[in-house]
C-alpha cells in the first residue's frame, strides 16, 4: 500500500461555521473537496502521526464513503489509530463521550446535523478537540487559514476496510478500531441516571413515544429505553436509520416534528414523548397536551437534576445562550449558583465546563446538556427528564405549571425567515445596529425601548472575545426581541428573530405562546422592517 500526495488547490468557502463545515452532499463529493478540508483539519492541529482520533457520523448519505476517504488520509498521516463507530456510526454525544473515555487526540464527526441528508440535500464535516467538544474559534480559524493555502493532500492507495461489525483492523500501520456505537454511552447514562426508578415509572403503566425521526439515536434509543429501561415495545418510534432520513427534516421541533405534537395533543397523547435529531445531540419535550420550549426545559431541568444521582451534589453554574430566554437565571439566582450567557453555538459552553464552572447548559435551537460531555445530548435530556418525571410522580404538564408558579414564565417563540436574500439580511442588521441608539427611549405601540446593544462574549476563562453575536432590543416592560443571522444555514441567509416576554403571574400564564408575544411582534416588525426588507410576510418557522 502506498502514500500518494495529491496536488491540489484551494477551495474557497472552506470556513467551519457554527459547527464545523455544512455544505450540499454534491458539494463535499466534488473533486478534492472533502480531501482538502481533511488535510486542513489535520495541518491545522499539527498533522495526526502518532494520534488516535475518533471517527464517526450520523448515517446520512455519503457517511461511510466518507469515512473511508477520511480513513485512508488518516494513514497517511501517520496516525495510530482510529476508533470508529460500526458503519462509521456515532451520535454526536456518544462521539464526544468516546473522545473523552479513551482520552484521544480529537475527533471527526460527520453529520449536518438536523439538516435533511440525501444526494440533494446537506452533508456536514467537524472537528472535535480532545475534550470532546467542538473545535473552538482559534482552531476554527486555524483550519480555515489551512484551507486556503493547501497545495496538496496525501492518502493512502487501499480498498475499504471492513467497519461492519467490531473489531480491529489494520490499514497500512494504523490500527482501525470498530466498536459498537450505543454500549459505551449507554453505560454512561447508567451511571448518571437512576435506572432503577424509571423502570418503575414504566411498570407501573407510564407511556412514552421517542421519536427517532430515521437518524442516528435509533438504536440508542432502542437499547436503552426499551432494552435496559423496560419500555414497551414501539415506545421508540422511527428506530431505523436511513441515509436520506427517510426523506424528512431530522429537526425535533414543532415543525418538522409535527405527528408527534399532533399525537401528544390528541385523544392518545402518551405521558411522554420526545424527539432528537439527525445526530443525536437535541431534542424536543413534550408531556400529554403540552409542548416545552427548549428554554424552559433547561429551567426545569436545573430546578430538578438534584434528584437524577449524577447532579445530587448540585450545580456549579447554569450556562445559556443569548438568544434563549432568561428563565434559566431566575433558577440560578434561586440556587444561588452562577449563570453565564454566551454567544449561539455549544463550543462556547466548552470552557465553562472544563473549568467546572458550569455543570447544565442550554439553548433555544433545542440543546441541552452537561458536562457529561463536551456537546449537547439530547437523549441525556430525555433521560433526565424521566428521571425526573420517576422521582415527583406528576405529569409534564403538573411541573410545568409548579415551575412557572415558582419562577416564572418566559412566553417565547423564534420566528426564521429562511433562504432570504443574504444582502437584505445584512443590511437589516446593519440598520438595526445604525438606529440602535435612538430607538432608545421610543415608544411603539406601547412598548417603550430601554436599549438596543450588539451582543459580544469575553469567555471569562480564556479571556477570547467574540464580537457581532447578534442585536438585541430590550423593552422597559421587560420583553425582550433579539436578531441573529444563522451560522447553520446553506442557502442563502436564515434570519433569527428570538421574542420573548416575562410573566411573573401564574393567572396569566397559560396564553398561546404566539397570542402572548402579539403585541411585541409587530412592533418589532415596525422597528427592523422585516417583512418590506425579506419580502415575507411570515417566518418560515415559529418555535
Ligand atoms: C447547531 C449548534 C448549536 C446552535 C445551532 C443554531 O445546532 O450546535 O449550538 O445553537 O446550530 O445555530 P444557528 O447559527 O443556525 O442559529
Ligand atoms: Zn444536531
Amino acid at each position: 500500500m502506498s502514500i500518494t500526495s495529491v496536488t491540489t488547490q484551494p477551495i474557497e468557502g472552506q470556513k467551519p461555521g457554527t459547527s464545523g463545515l455544512r455544505k450540499k452532499t454534491k458539494v463535499f463529493m466534488g473533486p478534492h473537496y472533502l480531501e482538502n478540508f481533511v488535510q486542513a483539519v489535520f495541518n491545522a492541529i499539527g498533522g495526526v502521526e502518532g494520534k488516535t482520533l475518533v471517527l464517526g457520523g450520523d448515517g446520512r448519505y455519503f457517511n461511510e464513503r466518507a469515512a473511508q476517504v477520511i480513513l485512508r488520509m488518516a494513514a497517511a498521516g501517520g496516525a495510530a489509530r482510529i476508533i470508529t463507530g460500526q458503519n462509521a456510526l456515532l451520535s454526536t454525544p456518544a462521539a464526544s463521550n468516546l473522545i473523552r473515555r479513551r482520552r484521544t487526540d480529537g475527533g471527526i464527526i460527520m453529520s449536518a446535523s438536523h439538516n435533511p441528508g440525501g444526494p440533494e440535500e446537506d452533508f456536514g464535516v467537524k472537528f472535535n478537540t480532545p475534550n470532546g467538544g467542538p473545535a473552538p474559534e482559534d482552531v476554527t480559524g486555524r483550519i480555515f487559514d489551512e484551507t486556503k493555502t493547501l497545495t496538496s493532500y496525501k492518502i493512502l492507495e487501499a480498498g475499504d476496510v471492513d467497519i461492519a461489525s467490531p473489531g480491529e483492523r489494520m490499514l497500512a500501520d494504523m490500527v482501525v478500531e470498530v466498536v459498537d456505537p450505543v454500549s459505551d454511552y449507554a453505560e454512561l447514562m447508567g451511571e448518571l441516571f437512576d435506572f432503577k426508578a424509571i423502570r418503575e415509572l414504566f411498570a407501573s403503566g407510564f407511556t412514552m413515544r421517542f421519536d427517532a425521526m430515521h437518524a442516528v439515536t435509533g438504536p440508542y434509543a432502542k437499547s436503552i429505553l426499551e432494552g435496559a429501561l423496560g419500555a414497551p415495545a414501539g415506545t421508540v418510534m422511527n428506530d431505523v436509520p436511513l441515509p436520506d432520513f427517510g426523506g424528512g427534516h431530522p429537526d425535533p421541533n414543532p415543525v418538522w416534528a409535527k405527528p408527534l405534537v399532533d399525537l401528544v395533543m390528541g385523544a392518545d397523547a402518551p405521558d411522554f414523548a420526545a424527539a432528537s435529531d439527525g445526530d443525536g445531540d437535541r431534542n424536543m419535550i413534550l408531556g400529554r397536551g403540552v409542548y416545552v420550549t427548549p428554554s424552559d426545559s433547561l429551567a426545569i431541568l436545573a430546578a430538578n437534576a438534584h434528584l437524577a444521582p449524577g447532579y445530587a451534589g448540585g450545580l456549579a453554574g447554569i450556562a445559556r445562550s443569548m438568544p434563549t430566554s432568561r428563565a434559566s437565571d431566575r433558577v440560578a439566582e434561586a440556587l444561588n449558583i452562577p449563570a453565564f450567557e454566551t454567544p449561539t453555538g455549544w463550543k462556547f459552553f466548552g470552557n465553562l465546563l472544563d473549568a467546572g464552572r458550569a455543570t447544565l447548559c442550554g439553548e433555544e435551537s433545542a440543546g441541552t446538556g452537561s458536562d457529561h460531555v463536551r456537546e449537547k445530548d439530547g437523549l441525556w435530556a430525555v433521560l433526565l427528564w424521566l428521571n425526573i418525571l420517576a422521582v415527583k410522580r406528576m405529569s409534564v404538564a403538573e411541573l410545568v405549571a409548579e415551575h412557572w408558579a415558582r419562577f416564572g414564565r418566559d412566553y417565547y417563540s423564534r420566528h426564521d425567515y429562511e433562504a432570504v436574500d443574504a444582502e437584505a439580511a445584512t443590511k437589516l442588521m446593519a440598520d438595526l445596529k445604525a438606529a440602535g441608539p435612538e430607538l432608545a427611549g421610543q415608544t411603539f405601540a406601547g412598548l417603550t425601548v430601554s436599549n438596543v446593544d450588539e451582543f459580544g462574549y469575553t469567555d471569562p476563562v480564556d479571556g477570547s472575545i467574540s464580537s457581532s453575536q447578534g442585536m438585541r432590543i430590550f423593552f422597559t416592560s421587560g420583553e425582550r426581541a433579539v436578531f441573529r443571522l444563522s451560522g447553520t444555514g446553506t442557502v442563502g441567509a436564515t434570519l433569527r428573530v428570538y421574542l420573548e416576554k416575562p410573566e411573573p403571574d401564574p393567572e396569566k400564564q397559560n396564553l398561546d405562546a404566539q397570542d402572548a408575544l402579539s403585541e411585541l411582534i409587530t412592533v418589532v416588525d415596525d422597528i427592523a422592517g422585516i417583512s418590506t426588507r425579506t419580502g415575507r410576510d411570515a417566518p418560515d418557522v415559529r418555535t
